[in-house]
């Protein structure tokens, strides 16, 4: 099936967060929908695989902080590319304890605290309705959209990600490396240097991951 036409969906880059005991978890989302507007309810897609996904079914709190066009790549990558089963992603985060809740404020136009009120099973992913208990707005600066995200930052996605497309091949002549951990592709042809003239320290830009994790397509 060709599944160009998704592409043209919108959505935008949110960080959900919560905290089990005392510790702080969380993942980068792009799929956060308002689903009512009387005492609303939002919907979020998460894979059955993170850890925030099993976390946040015992919890039923959470907090989405809403990410700007200025939220680093940094920021992006902890979130959405590693598990807060085995990393601190909250470590050296500018966050805030709210209603008992590890809120980002890092980059973010404002964040919404809610409460899970049903799990929908979705295949390899759960659909979370999270009632809104309570907004803030915090900046002005536009929101981060997922476009943006691609198109602004070359960002792509994780396995995880609802909205994960295989890369195609371009150009079959091209020398291209892949990351095996985010699915950036390094194409020879487009860049000024080539990718076995990177020096040892490169890192994916993405991911941050070094040379030793690309493979040769
Ligand atoms: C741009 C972007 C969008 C993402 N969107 C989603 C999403 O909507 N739902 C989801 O389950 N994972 C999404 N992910 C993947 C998770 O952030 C990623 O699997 C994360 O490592 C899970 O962390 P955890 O194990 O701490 O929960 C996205 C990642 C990126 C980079």
């Amino acid at each position: 099936m060709n599944l160009d036409a998704l592409k043209a969906l919108s959505y935008g880059m949110f960080i959900i967060t919560t905290r089990k005991d005392t510790k702080n978890v969380g993942c980068l989302i792009n799929t956060v929908m308002q689903i009512t507007s009387k005492n609303p309810i939002l919907a979020v897609s998460i894979n059955k695989e993170n850890y925030t996904n099993e976390v946040l079914k015992e919890t039923k709190k959470c907090a989405i902080s809403i990410l700007s066009t200025t939220a680093s790549m940094d920021l992006i990558s902890k979130f959405g590319y590693s598990s807060s089963r085995n990393t601190n992603k909250f470590e050296n985060r500018n966050y805030q304890n709210i209603q008992e809740l590890p809120v980002i404020m890092d980059d973010i136009c404002g964040y919404i605290i809610g409460e899970v009120i049903q799990v929908i099973d979705a295949e390899t992913h759960d659909i979370f309705l999270i009632r809104i208990q309570q907004t803030e707005m915090i900046s002005d600066t536009a929101p981060m959209t997922y476009k943006y995200y691609q198109e602004e930052l070359k960002g792509v996605s994780p396995k995880n990600a609802p909205t994960y497309q295989e890369a195609k091949k371009e150009n079959n002549n091209a020398i291209r490396y892949q990351c095996t951990i985010c699915g950036y592709i390094y194409d020879n042809s487009k860049e000024k240097i080539n990718f076995e003239d990177l020096p040892d320290d490169w890192k994916c830009p993405i991911c941050k991951v070094g040379k030793d994790k690309f493979v040769k397509l």
